[in-house]
């Protein structure tokens, strides 16, 4: 109920405001109390990690590690901070994310805004409870070697992250995605994997990416992930596309789709890795979740775990709590282990 009100008094101020209000007061009011143990059959085991649930925070909202207990309290399993670049950047000039409010979208373009490593990793240091916070890591937008600042944020936050994401997948930072081409891929890999070695603590490497591909591009990257030996991969980063059914007058504007119409071609480009990924690492599926419905569709499409971040601009936090129970009530006809990438194939060959 005061989830539901918060939100609806948060859709008063433009998007950035809004997020940046709801950032301070979880800071301020860290929902109080041990959050009530997740049901057992909601968990799971990854990456050498075990999830009490798998519905993870995406990257985006917490970039700069400022509020990742809150939003475990909150009920996730999971929370991605980041992105993070070495540097702090100011990112894109406002306005910069808007809220599609007919099509339950987001776009935005933010552009890697962020205070930096330092900063995030005093805080992740101070943390006092143990839950799994993912480092989510990309490469400041003037950088001279863009790979070097991944490496840097594998060796800053060994210590801290339960895992690393590889964001070569925003749209936001020109030339990023380039990344993604094979070879770029592979020094990237080789660079990251290695400084993984060196550091004090070998934590997962799971690669984000976007839905933005065609077939050729997504073999070619799913090729040297596996040779490469990731952990994982993350399906899917916001959309540059737009699709034709969109409503909202704002969805001219340029940057990053995500949301409701993200969830089919997110879903599809999932359901087309875990084929190609022939079970040798796990996948995480996001984009459009607003549901359990949706969150039990990613797991049959390929997904291990799940991430969201829109919909909790529509729906408040009421929303976690919604998708575990509808979960626990589809594991009971389906097992987790059981549904994963159980339709796979026929989603993939759908549009
Ligand atoms: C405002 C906003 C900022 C985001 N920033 C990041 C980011 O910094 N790094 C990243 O990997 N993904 C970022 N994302 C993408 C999300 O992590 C996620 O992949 C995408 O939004 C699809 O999920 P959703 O439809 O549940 O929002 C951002 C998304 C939004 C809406």
């Amino acid at each position: 109920m005061i989830g539901k009100a918060v939100t609806a008094l948060l859709r008063l101020l433009d998007a950035e405001s809004a997020h940046r209000a709801t950032i301070a007061a979880l800071k301020l009011l860290p929902p109080l109390g041990a959050r009530a143990p997740d049901d057992p059959r909601l968990s799971v085991s990854a990456f050498g990690l075990d999830f009490p649930n798998p519905v993870g925070l995406a990257a985006g909202f917490d970039k700069n590690a400022d509020v990742p207990e809150a939003m475990r309290a909150l009920g996730f399993g999971f929370v991605e901070v980041g992105t993070l670049t070495p540097h702090a950047q100011p990112g894109n000039p406002r306005p910069r994310a808007f809220r599609l409010l007919e099509d339950r979208a987001v776009v935005n373009r933010y552009g890697f805004n962020n205070d930096g490593h330092a900063s995030a990793l005093r805080r992740l240091s101070a943390r006092r409870l143990k839950g799994i916070v993912g480092v989510n890591i990309g490469a400041n937008k003037d950088s001279p070697d863009r790979i070097a600042d991944y490496v840097k944020g594998v060796e800053t936050f060994a210590d801290v992250a339960s895992y690393f994401t590889i964001n070569v997948s925003s749209p936001n930072t020109p030339g990023l995605r380039d990344l993604q081409e094979p070879d770029a891929l592979l020094e990237l890999l080789a660079r990251v994997l290695e400084a993984r070695e060196r550091a004090t603590a070998r934590r997962p490497v799971l690669l984000k990416i976007a839905p933005d591909l065609t077939l050729d591009q997504l073999d070619g990257i799913v090729r040297v992930a596996r040779d490469a030996h990731i952990d994982g991969m993350v399906v899917s980063n916001t959309t540059i596309s737009r699709p034709a059914t969109l409503r909202s007058p704002l969805a001219s504007e340029s940057g990053g789709l995500s949301g409701a119409p993200l969830f089919s071609l997110s879903t599809r480009v999932l359901a087309q890795t875990f084929l190609r990924v022939e079970g040798q690492f796990p996948l995480i599926g996001v984009g459009g979740i607003d549901g359990p419905d949706a969150a039990f569709a990613k797991l049959e499409a390929g997904a291990t775990l799940v991430q969201l971040y829109s919909a909790l601009v529509y729906e408040g936090p009421a929303l976690i709590a919604r998708i575990k129970r509808g979960l626990v009530e589809a594991f009971a006809e389906r097992p987790l282990s059981v549904a994963i990438g159980a339709n796979a194939k026929e989603i993939a060959r759908q549009g």
